[in-house]
């Protein structure tokens, strides 16, 4: 592998992870067309380089199934040995209401099928609506298919910390959290690292490079409309970025990234990820890959050849302050979901 021991981290005993994850919400077609021939070649290039851990959702397109077409493509390239360095986390995002044990096991029997895998490495689970339930039966029968040995981790994705801690009191064997959290969105850092650290909890995060707003690539231009971002991913940041104080605020911690950047010979994308990697409780970045449409191995690389001094959070830190308390503004991680 290329990259250095310090890139990786045990989310548990027994689940060595890459901290940067390589997203896979870009191949769900909303982030440009992806050709699935370049998909799997794509894919062994970011294994190749030491990614080797994804995120996936059952609904992000196809992205079960090239898990699924990497892994065969691995074992006949390198060998069935080659397997064991893969780690493949997907969701379960299932719609309110009432939940079964049937309904539930035909769920994660799909993901093992179309993964190609004998055994979920962790399943993050989704709740839309928290007065609903029935999500305490769905987690009750996850641990049962965790017992039975087809997941091997329990994993949420954008629980709130009240939340949480039910489902912790409920004897729920839940390791990760995976939710927003960037130099912009730092609402994590209000309840939830302290929480997650109290109980082992690790989290992994998305959304730390903003869709890519928070990389070079948008220092100096002038606000996008609508039509200029196109992908889902900028979409959503770009409204994140609007709640919390705006494009002109958006340029001034540009700014300051290229400062921080040049100092250590790396990107602003680099720095932004490095200062949510070293948030508490942060496990893993995940960063987005549109498979075969554009790749950011070798400067991603760097993110684990450099740290951030006092001066450079600091600097950061005067910036991010003057923007909005998304906290206060849209509530614990998690809430823009359940409006
Ligand atoms: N649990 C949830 O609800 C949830 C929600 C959203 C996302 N996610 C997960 O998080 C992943 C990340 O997605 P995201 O939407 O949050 O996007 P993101 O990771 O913030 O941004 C991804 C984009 O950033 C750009 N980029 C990446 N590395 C770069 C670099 N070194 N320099 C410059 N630009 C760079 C790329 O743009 P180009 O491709 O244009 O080069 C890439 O498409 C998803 O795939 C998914 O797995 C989960």
């Amino acid at each position: 592998m290329a990259l250095p021991a310090a890139a990786y981290l045990d989310l548990t005993p027994g689940l060595c992870i890459c901290r940067v994850l390589n997203g896979l919400w870009q191949v769900s077609g909303a982030h440009g067309a992806i050709d699935p021939r370049a998909a799997v070649p794509a894919m062994l290039a970011y294994h190749d380089a030491g990614f080797t851990t994804w995120d996936l959702a059952d609904h992000y397109g196809p992205a079960e199934d090239f898990i699924g077409d990497f892994r065969r493509a691995l074992a006949r390239e390198r060998g069935v040995a080659a397997l064991a360095n893969v780690q493949a986390f997907t969701k379960w995002v299932p719609l309110p209401g009432k939940i079964t044990r049937q309904q539930v096991t035909a769920a994660i029997n799909t993901s093992l099928r179309r993964m190609d895998v004998p055994a979920l490495d962790l399943l993050q689970f989704h709740w839309w609506e928290y007065a609903d339930p029935h999500y305490l039966d769905a987690l009750d029968y996850l641990a049962e298919l965790q017992a039975a040995g087809k997941i091997r981790h329990l994993a949420l994705t954008n629980f709130d910390t009240a939340h949480l801690q039910i489902i912790i009191e409920r004897g729920i064997p839940i390791i990760a959290n995976q939710v927003q959290y960037s130099l912009i969105d730092q609402r994590p850092a209000v309840r939830m690292a302290e929480f997650c650290q109290a109980h082992n909890i690790a989290l992994l995060t998305y959304g730390s490079l903003a869709g890519g707003l928070l990389s070079d690539r948008w220092l100096g231009q002038p606000e996008p409309g609508r039509r200029d971002l196109d992908t889902a991913s900028l979409g959503k940041y770009k409204q994140m970025v609007d709640v919390w104080g705006g494009w002109e605020l958006l340029q001034t911690l540009l700014g300051t990234l290229k400062g921080v950047a040049d100092k250590h010979h790396v990107s602003s994308a680099d720095v932004a990820v490095r200062a949510i990697l070293d948030r508490a409780a942060v496990a893993g970045v995940i960063v987005g890959a549109r498979l075969g449409l554009a790749e950011h191995i070798n400067d991603t690389a760097r993110v684990f050849t450099f740290a951030l001094d006092d001066a450079d959070r600091a600097a950061i830190a005067a910036v991010t302050a003057q923007g909005r308390d998304l906290f206060a503004r849209i509530g614990d991680c998690g809430a823009e979901y359940r409006r």
